[in-house]
């Protein structure tokens, strides 16, 4: 988070005394790019207009079986959001307001969750969002050239594209959405990117490349791990929790990468020692 004066905290993020706020961590390719989001991108999220929620009615009912999963129904506001999001591909002013009612919230405390975590968009979305990894292991290893060759080439000559910007129109077919990431938890197979979640591991620019020229040709390059790719509002769907086709949880889950050390100790017969059943867990601190 950069922030560049005096500011305000709103919602878990930096608000300056000036006119912008950094959503992500600093670029290193462009001091002010168009990762900003303005004052006036931001203050919708807390105005008090009734927004028409009909655009929700298709999902009442998904809401009503995400807030039965929990003793207390406000514990259902991060699947909430993503299944708001699974609508419009981002999270609304409608969005806010149907969850705080559906959760018996304030659409404040709804706010202050969706601009906390980055996976709620608070701009529409592409199709696609393509995250790519920055984080120090996969930058050293060509994140940084990765995430700045796709920002020129999904950009206008002269004119990159920035943090959370949408080459096409948002949410129609062929429209990718870029982000720079922090690390993705999986540094063994870097550098990597995502797209709509799903791993595409030991990335180079020119894979990237073929990977978001194939996405905008209206394909669906399969991961190198996980599940089918889909789009980002089906995704957003699964991370709400609803898997309605069996291919939403197939694919290979684990790497050879991943695995070395332990395939190393069982070709050579290594064992740990197993723990003594007498060892005393130390006392809790009482607070
Ligand atoms: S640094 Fe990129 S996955 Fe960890």
């Amino acid at each position: 988070m950069t922030t560049s004066g005096p500011g305000q905290t709103y919602g878990g993020s930096s608000v300056t005394g000036g006119e912008t706020y950094q959503a992500g961590h600093d670029d290193s390719t462009t001091a002010m790019d168009a990762s900003v989001l303005s004052r006036a991108e931001t203050t919708p999220l807390i105005t008090e207009i009734r927004e028409d929620l009909s655009v929700f009615d298709g999902i009442v009912d998904k809401a009503r079986a995400i807030i039965a999963r929990y003793p207390q129904s406000r514990s259902a506001l991060l699947p909430m959001l993503h299944l708001v999001q699974s609508v419009q591909g981002y999270v609304s002013q409608a969005g806010i307001q149907f969850c705080a009612r559906e959760l018996e919230l304030a659409p404040a405390e709804v706010s202050a969750v969706a601009t906390f975590y980055t996976m709620y968009k608070r701009k529409p979305c592409g199709e696609h969002l393509v995250s790519v990894c920055t984080n120090t292991l996969c930058a050293a290893l060509g994140g940084d050239e990765i995430y700045q060759t796709l920002r020129e080439h999904l950009g206008e000559p002269g004119k990159p594209l920035g943090h959370e910007e949408t080459a096409g129109t948002p949410g129609e077919p062929g429209s990718i959405t870029i982000e720079h990431a922090e690390c993705l938890a999986a540094c063994d197979l870097g550098p990597v990117l995502q797209v709509n979640y799903e791993f595409y591991d030991n990335q180079t620019p020119e894979k990237a490349v073929e990977l978001v020229d194939a996405l905008r040709r209206g394909e669906k390059p399969a991961p190198t791990r996980g599940a089918p790719l889909t789009d980002f509002k089906d995704a957003s769907l699964q991370l709400a929790g609803f898997f309605d086709r069996e291919s939403d949880v197939e694919g290979p889950s684990q790497a050879a990468e991943t695995l070395a050390g332990a395939q190393l100790a069982q070709d050579r017969g290594w064992t740990a020692p197993a723990m003594p059943a007498n060892v005393a867990f130390p006392d809790l601190e009482k607070k």
